[in-house]
């Protein structure tokens, strides 16, 4: 398996670099054999070589199986059009791979109920999976433009682009709790009322699993007083975006949260924090949402369930055990670094894997 590796701006790098620490020491243990290959992206790209994506990320990319990308974003490019800033290369390097429906899953883990914003009855048992379309959508509508006295963008959906993503919350609600939530503004916009017409003749195709419609800012309401009423959440980009965010705080942290991107050439795994300057090149930042997306990536590409439960087991046994980076870490805590994390992770998914692949041998 050859990946692309991005780490980007900011934290990317750090916390891109436990990823691949993982996989690498689960591969050795299962005997997988992955080739990695790092790439400029973003702002450290522009730096390099004045492109977001230069040409060299993009042959790269296409000719991996996977991309596991850190971050992109950097205070030092706010003064650019947004055509030049580093997060052109993200939304051209999704585009050029072609994955449109982008999963953000969202899981309370027992070990962070105090670091949620929420309370705990309300916390507990959240476990959620948020379907983003990604490529379609005011993201990438056209015309848009701005100019002394005004600005727009184009909100633009066909029925293709719907049905395509919806077919994915569909296949993924089956293999969950069955419930799927459609999140729109059909009050209000055209395109949600076409989103609603489609998915609800999708629906037809899956009858064990159960629909309902929502409209957004209900949706962003329930996500933070009733999280558990949801299974999966499916919806367009820029909603997706934001809603992501809020399902991801709830959990503990934006920090812990993995993401893959799929139905395209080829897949992209990315947390779903971004590249938070602030706290960057401090060995602070939370590896947690990197490695999850590195689970993602061995579950749905490598395909390799043995793998990819042990590292979320992983992840779990290393909170569980009380280990915490600053963002998830109680007041007065002991803080462990993002590489100490990164490590601690190695040695009980090994541990994990190791057990597993004993029981299968035997
Ligand atoms: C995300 C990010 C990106 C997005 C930005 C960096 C372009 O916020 O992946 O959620 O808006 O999609
Ligand atoms: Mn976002």
């Amino acid at each position: 398996m050859r990946i692309t590796i991005l780490p980007g701006d900011g934290v990317g790098p750090e916390v891109t670099r436990e990823a691949v620490k993982v996989l690498t020491e689960i591969a050795i243990i299962l005997d997988l054999e992955i080739e990695f290959d790092e790439q400029l992206i973003g702002g450290a790209a522009i730096r390099a070589t004045g492109s977001p994506l230069p040409e060299e990320t993009r042959a790269a990319c296409v000719a991996s199986d996977a991309v596991l990308l850190g971050a992109v974003g950097s205070p030092e490019f706010d003064e650019l059009l947004p055509e030049q800033r580093p997060e052109i290369g993200l939304l051209q390097l999704r585009q050029l791979l072609g994955g449109f429906a982008n999963l953000r899953p969202a899981k309370a883990f027992p070990a962070l109920k105090g670091s949620s914003p929420l309370r705990d009855e309300v916390f507990e048992g959240t476990d959620l999976l948020i379907v983003r379309e990604l490529l379609g959508g005011l993201y990438f509508g056209q015309p848009r433009g701005i100019d002394e006295t005004e600005a727009f963008n184009t909100m633009r959906y066909s029925v293709s682009e719907i049905e395509r993503v919806a077919r994915i919350a569909f296949e993924s609600a089956r293999g969950r709790k069955g419930k799927i939530t459609s999140v729109d503004k059909a009050n209000v916009l055209e395109t949600s009322r076409l989103w609603r017409q489609v998915v609800t003749r999708v629906a037809r195709d899956y009858p064990g699993v159960e629909l309902e419609h929502m409209f957004v800012d209900a949706c962003a309401m329930h996500l933070v007083t009733n999280p558990k009423r949801f299974d999966v959440i499916l919806t367009e980009n820029l909603f997706g975006d934001i809603l992501s965010d809020e399902a991801a705080v709830l959990t503990g942290s934006l920090g812990m949260l993995g993401s893959a991107t799929i139905g395209g050439q080829v897949d992209l795994y990315e947390p779903v924090h971004g590249s938070a300057p602030d706290i960057a090149g401090k060995n602070i930042a939370n590896p947690l949402g990197a490695i999850a997306s590195a689970a993602m990536l061995l579950r749905h590409t490598a395909e390799n369930a043995t793998a990819a439960d042990a590292v979320e087991k992983a992840i779990e046994r290393v909170l569980g055990d009380g280990y915490r980076t600053a963002d998830i870490a109680s007041p007065g805590a002991e803080i462990t670094s993002t590489s100490e994390i990164g490590d601690l992770v190695c040695v009980h998914a090994v541990e994990f894997a190791n057990t597993r692949y004993a029981f299968h041998a035997v």
